[in-house]
């Protein structure tokens, strides 16, 4: 084969592809993707299968260790989980020094970035076991930052977990139990809340997994690279579309409801407005977890008892833009953040928490991730550029500028 090494130092080769989008980083055996025939696998198990069987703490331990574990391994898991999950004190004082107004997923990579801090053990792991831990620990202390981050948004006393309960169920009562009243749970939205995060786990070299991966190649720690994911997962063309998709739809809501007028808008190119929820880099035929979660929306809101008119502007978008030129032409197709924040506004989270509850459910897709590229030992990365700037110059004091 060709020795790319040698290549490069004889040619200078440097391959231009902004965006990478025909550029591999690495090689992984924890996500497959088709985008063409629209599938997805964690590990080779279908995520319609993953959906609809496994428990979100299963497929953690799938995504990051590679296989499903069997009972006793899940047990274990767990345990672990339960007796890491205090977060200190001190940490109230960051998450307190925050004006209220601050959005939750600045404060939640914030407070990711600060727990280095109160575990330094964390950051050098150079055995296996080391990295055992320092994922055991962010998995038991993430959604207690998560939690938190929602319970001061409330003025809700930032309360500890309930370690009689499952990930789930503690995650949701941390989040939502009043003070002063007992925690109702609810097997419906417990199990939405289990199939979103499956759903969100993991999805091979995306921007905050790639951020991840590329935080951790300098062998910088983990939660300083989970840090940089939430960060680059922000992003409104990547996570935080959910929370625009739902403000979009509020917005044509707000407006009279008029879906044609929004389509024209995303088609007009003079117009910066994109169809929130629409188009993928990958999947140019249909997103699997969009069909999944459709589904789910329809089951929830039945269940809970809720009508929404927002779904239904959802349901006529899609019909719209299924049967419209620009939009087959394009392949653009609902994508998992078109339908969720449907669910959740339907879980009673608030609108800007949508992207944390993404966070939350990518969690162990950029442990498995960043814990793959470790073991691997991949060299750091580090993109080359073409260089398009000024020629040599000379330098010109400011008093004759
Ligand atoms: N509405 C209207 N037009 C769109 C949309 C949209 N949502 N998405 C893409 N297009 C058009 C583009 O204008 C472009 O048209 P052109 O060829 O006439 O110039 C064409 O479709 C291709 O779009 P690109 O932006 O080149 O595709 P890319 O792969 O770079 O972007 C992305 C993918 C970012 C997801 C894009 O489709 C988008 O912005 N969608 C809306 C935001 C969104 O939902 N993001 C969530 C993604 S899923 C996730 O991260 C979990």
């Amino acid at each position: 084969g060709i020795d790319i090494k040698k290549l490069r130092a004889k040619t200078g080769i440097v391959t231009l592809d902004p965006g990478y989008k025909n550029t591999g980083s690495c090689e992984s055996a924890i996500t497959f993707l088709d985008g063409e025939k629209g599938i997805l696998r964690y590990r080779g198990y279908s995520i319609e299968e993953l959906a609809e069987h496994a428990s979100f703490l299963e497929v953690a331990f799938l995504l990051i260790f590679g296989e499903l574990p069997n009972k006793e391994q899940l047990d274990k898991f767990h345990k672990d989980i339960k007796a890491e999950s205090h977060v200190d004190e001190d940490m109230k004082k960051i998450l307190d020094s925050f004006p209220k107004s601050a959005h939750p997923m600045g404060v939640l990579s914030s407070l990711t970035s600060a727990l280095i801090a109160f575990n330094p053990m964390s950051v050098n792991v150079s055995s296996e076991k080391d990295m055992y831990h320092a994922i055991i620990r962010i998995l038991a202390k993430f959604p207690v930052l998560v939690a938190w981050t929602l319970r001061k948004k409330k003025g809700f006393p930032l309360d500890y977990g309930d370690n009689s309960l499952g990930y789930v169920e503690n995650i949701h009562k941390m989040m939502f139990k009043k003070p002063n009243e007992d925690y109702k749970t609810n097997k419906i939205v417990i199990e939405a809340l289990d199939k979103l995060l499956i759903l969100h786990a993991d999805h091979e070299q995306n921007c905050s997994t790639s951020t991840v991966r590329i935080v951790g190649s300098s062998h910088a720690g983990l939660f300083a690279s989970l840090s940089a994911g939430i960060s680059a997962l922000w992003g409104p063309l990547h996570g935080g579309a959910n929370q625009a998709v739902l403000e979009m739809l509020e917005a044509i809501e707000a407006d009279g409801g008029d879906t044609k007028k929004y389509m024209a808008k995303a088609k007009d190119k003079d117009d910066p407005f994109r169809l929130m929820g629409f188009g993928h880099r990958v999947y140019k035929n249909f997103d699997p977890r969009a069909k999944i979660i459709k589904k789910a929306a329809d089951e929830v809101l039945g269940d809970l008892g809720i009508e929404d008119p927002i779904l239904e502007i959802a349901k006529g978008l899609e019909k719209e833009a299924l049967e419209d030129q620009y939009f087959v032409e394009r392949k653009l197709y609902p994508n998992v953040d078109f339908y969720s924040g449907i669910i959740y506004r339907a879980l009673g989270i608030p609108t800007d928490m949508f992207t944390v509850m993404f966070a939350l459910g990518r969690l162990p897709g950029w442990i498995a991730q960043w814990r793959e590229m470790r073991l691997n030992n991949e060299p750091i990365g580090r993109p080359r550029q073409i260089y398009v700037g000024a020629k040599k110059r000379a330098f010109v004091p400011v008093e004759k500028r």
